[in-house]
């Protein structure tokens, strides 16, 4: 077997608009994570275009590289494994975290793990726990690209319970934030506007009988709003109001969805990751959802913001741990 006692990995995220370079020892201390985000280049066009994005990887992709090396003071005779996003994700950006990692393993003779990027935003909050999470675990994982309801039975033991039958919530945050004039990425605009907001408008939840979730009709369901409402764009009341309606809509279908889940999978833990976990009306939502159960589940989150999003630690994280 590759893996020993103490392991030390480098990881690799180039999955979106991120290149991030981590080193981790036993899936849980990080080393370093560093991570050069693309956001300004792409608040320019108010969203990411992968030839950008690709483009940009290539530029940084060695110095973060080379700076995670020296954050974490390791040699390279150290490091047990190379783990590298596999997919799902823009392939010009994954292509370049790919190569980077074959080349690497191949010139340092190392084993290559391949992770997919859902199940690293899945391991994100074990980088914080000093003890093993207990299983079963629940996850809700909800960024800009994902949208789904795992659960955890044991090591690499994952079962899909629900998941978006079109956009991510992240996507609608991304969508209506461009709507409102809010600018990229949405989900942190969204969020400070919805707090000087009230959630005037019930805007619908999609699938509201089943398990998956859906926020096409969501997005649109706003579209309608704005148009309705001509002209009122430069009236902070009206886009505080409008970014309020639609965060609860959001939380109100993750949490119901999330709640009747649980009825059928009694777990141990519910673990809330992906970009969208960032959210605190959100994480407090769901808080308050779990405290009213007789016997609440332990309830975590990633507490460092960079574990929120995407970030190389992760990967390592889940390399690790789906084997333990
Ligand atoms: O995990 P991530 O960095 O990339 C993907 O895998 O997609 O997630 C980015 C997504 C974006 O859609 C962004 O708007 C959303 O996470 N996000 C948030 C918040 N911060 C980031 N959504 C809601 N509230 C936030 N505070
Ligand atoms: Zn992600």
């Amino acid at each position: 077997m590759w893996y020993k006692q103490t392991m030390l990995i480098l990881s690799i995220e180039t999955s979106c608009d991120e290149t991030s370079v981590a080193v981790v020892k036993d899936g849980r201390e990080v080393l370093s994570n560093i991570i050069a985000s693309q956001i300004a280049k792409h608040a320019e066009t108010g969203g990411v275009v992968p030839e950008v994005a690709a483009r940009e990887h290539i530029k940084v992709m060695i110095p973060v590289l080379k700076q995670a090396m020296e954050e974490a003071e390791v040699a390279w005779k150290n490091i047990d494994a190379i783990a590298v996003t596999k997919e799902p994700g823009l392939i010009g950006s994954l292509i370049v975290g790919r190569i980077t990692a074959s080349a690497l393993a191949f010139a340092q003779d190392k084993p290559l793990i391949e992770v997919n990027h859902v199940h690293g935003h899945m391991y994100s909050t074990w980088l914080e726990t000093e003890t093993l999470p207990q299983y079963p675990i629940l996850v809700l994982t909800v960024s800009g690209g994902h949208n789904e309801l795992i659960l955890i039975e044991g090591p690499s033991r994952f079962k899909l319970l629900a998941e978006s039958v079109d956009d991510s919530a992240g996507e609608a945050f991304d969508k209506v934030s461009r709507l409102l004039g809010l600018g990229y990425p949405g989900g942190p605009a969204i969020e400070t506007h919805a707090a000087l907001g009230k959630p005037t408008v019930e805007f619908p939840i999609g699938l509201p009988q089943e398990n998956n979730f859906s926020f096409s009709g969501l997005k649109t369901a706003v579209l309608y709003h704005v148009q309705q409402n001509e002209g009122r764009l430069s009236d902070e009341n009206f886009v505080n109001d409008t970014a309020a309606s639609f965060q609860k809509a959001v939380a109100d279908a993750l949490v119901k969805k999330l709640m009747r889940v649980l009825r059928s999978h009694p777990v141990k833990e519910v673990h809330l990751t992906g970009g969208v976990s960032a959210n605190k009306f959100l994480r407090e939502r769901i808080e308050k959802e779990l405290a009213q159960l007789s016997e609440p589940p332990v309830f975590r989150y990633p507490k460092q913001m960079s574990y929120c999003t995407d970030n190389a630690a992760m990967i390592a994280s889940a390399a690790y741990h789906r084997n333990f």
